[in-house]
C-alpha cells in the first residue's frame, strides 16, 4: 500500500480524494488546507487533516506521495518542499503559473532523483490511447492538420473566487493546456504558435477565449478555438464522460486529419475514402466501438503508486508538464504581441 496525502482539497482535489480511496494500491494519507470545510472532508473520510504542507512535513510518518491540488501560484514552492523531502510529487496541471517556477521544479526533481509528475490525466484515459494506437498504425496516414473544439460555459459563481478572475487563470492555462498537452504526446511538437484572446465578455483581467495556431515539428498544422463562455457541446469535458459531473454529449471536440482519413475523438471514429484520395470518391466512416472513459483520474493515481514504488516511470513526467507550459506561454507570447512564437525559445528563456 502507498500512502498518498492530498495538498489542497478543492474541485480537484476532492476528485483526488476520492480517487486515492477507491485505487488499488493506495491509501489516503491525510488531507492538507487550511479551508474549514477540509477539516469536514478529512473527518468524513477517517484521515487526518493538517493545514500547512510543512505541518505535513513535520510529523511522521511520511507519506509516500504527495498529490499537489493547490492553486496554480502555489505549485513551485509546495513541489519544491516535496522535492527537498524526498517525496515524489504529483502536481496538477499547469505544473507552474510561470515558465521559470515550471523549468526550476523540473531541475530541482532532476536534479534530486525524485519523480515529479504532472496532473495531464487525459493521458491516462483510454480516449487517448485508442486515438494514439490509431495514428501510429497509419490508420490516417501521414497527419497534416488538426482541430480542436473547446466551448463551454463557466457559471458565473465560478468567479467568486479571486484567483480565478486574475492573469494566469483562465481558460489558456488551466483548460488548454490539457489539449495542447494530447496534441502534443497524439502529433509531436509544437514549433510555432500564433494566437488571439479576448475577454470582451466578462471584462475580466483574464482572458476568456482565444483563436490559437500551431506548426507542428512534423509539419503538421493545427487549429484550437477556446472560450469558457459559450453554451456548446464541443469540449472534450462535454463529449468524453471523463469527469460525470458534465452533462455528456455525443458530439466531437478532436479533429485529426491525415493523407489517408480523418480521426474524430472521443468516438474514435475513422473516416475514409478506401485509399482512393478523390475528392469524387465516397467517404465513409469506420466505427470502432468507443473506448470506455475508464475514469483517467483513478488510473492517473495507480500509475503514481507504481512510479512511488519505482515499478514504472512517470507517463506524464514533470518534463512532459514543462514542455506543454512551454507552448501555452508561447500561445501568450504570441497573443500578446501579435508574432509567432516558438516554445523552444520560450523554454530556453525561461531561467529559473
Ligand atoms: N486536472 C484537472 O482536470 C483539473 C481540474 C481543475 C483544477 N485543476 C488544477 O488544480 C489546481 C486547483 O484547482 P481547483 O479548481 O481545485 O482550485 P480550488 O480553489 O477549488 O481549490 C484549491 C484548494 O487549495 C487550498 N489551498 C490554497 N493554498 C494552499 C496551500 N498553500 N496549502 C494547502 N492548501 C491550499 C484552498 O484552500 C482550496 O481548498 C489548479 O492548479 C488547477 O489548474 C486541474
Amino acid at each position: 500500500m502507498t500512502d498518498i496525502a492530498i495538498v489542497g482539497a478543492g474541485l480537484i482535489g476532492r476528485r483526488h480524494a476520492a480517487a486515492v480511496a477507491s485505487a488499488q494500491g493506495a491509501r489516503l494519507a491525510a488531507i492538507v488546507d487550511p479551508a474549514l470545510e477540509a477539516g469536514a472532508l478529512a473527518a468524513s473520510l477517517g484521515v487526518p487533516h493538517l493545514e500547512t504542507l510543512d505541518a505535513l512535513l513535520a510529523r511522521g510518518p511520511r507519506p509516500g506521495g504527495i498529490i499537489l491540488a493547490t492553486p496554480n501560484a502555489a505549485h513551485v514552492e509546495g513541489g519544491l518542499a516535496c522535492i527537498a523531502a524526498g517525496i515524489p510529487v504529483l502536481v496538477e496541471k499547469p505544473l507552474a503559473s510561470d515558465l521559470a517556477g515550471a523549468r526550476r521544479l523540473v531541475e530541482a526533481a532532476e536534479a534530486a532523483g525524485v519523480p515529479l509528475l504532472t496532473g495531464h490525466h487525459r493521458r491516462h484515459n483510454p480516449l487517448t490511447a485508442a486515438a494514439k494506437a490509431r495514428i501510429e498504425a497509419g490508420d490516417i496516414g501521414r497527419p497534416v492538420s488538426a482541430h480542436v473544439m473547446y466551448w463551454i460555459c463557466k457559471p458565473d459563481h465560478y468567479f467568486d473566487t479571486a484567483w480565478r478572475r486574475a492573469p494566469g487563470a483562465g481558460p489558456v492555462y488551466i483548460n488548454l493546456s490539457h489539449d495542447i498537452d494530447l496534441l502534443r504526446h497524439l502529433l509531436g511538437e509544437v514549433e510555432a504558435v500564433q494566437a488571439m484572446e479576448s475577454a470582451a465578455i466578462r471584462g475580466n483581467a483574464v482572458e476568456e477565449s482565444a483563436v490559437i495556431l500551431l506548426r507542428f515539428a512534423s509539419g503538421a498544422l493545427g487549429t484550437i478555438n477556446i472560450s469558457d463562455t459559450i453554451p456548446a457541446p464541443w469540449s472534450w469535458e462535454m463529449t468524453t464522460g471523463e469527469n460525470p459531473a458534465y452533462p455528456r454529449t455525443d458530439a466531437p471536440c478532436y479533429f485529426i486529419g491525415g493523407t489517408q482519413g480523418s480521426l474524430e475523438m472521443p468516438l474514435n471514429r475513422l473516416w475514409h475514402d478506401e485509399g482512393r484520395r478523390d475528392w469524387w470518391a465516397p467517404v465513409s466512416a469506420r466505427m470502432s466501438p468507443a473506448p470506455e472513459t475508464g475514469e483517467p483520474l483513478l488510473r492517473q493515481v495507480e500509475q503514481f503508486t507504481r512510479v512511488v514504488r519505482g515499478e514504472e516511470p512517470p507517463l506524464v513526467s514533470g518534463r512532459e508538464g514543462l514542455a506543454t507550459l512551454a507552448v501555452v506561454e508561447a500561445v501568450k507570447r504570441a497573443a500578446a504581441s501579435g508574432g509567432i512564437v516558438s516554445p523552444a525559445a520560450c523554454l530556453a528563456e525561461a531561467v529559473p
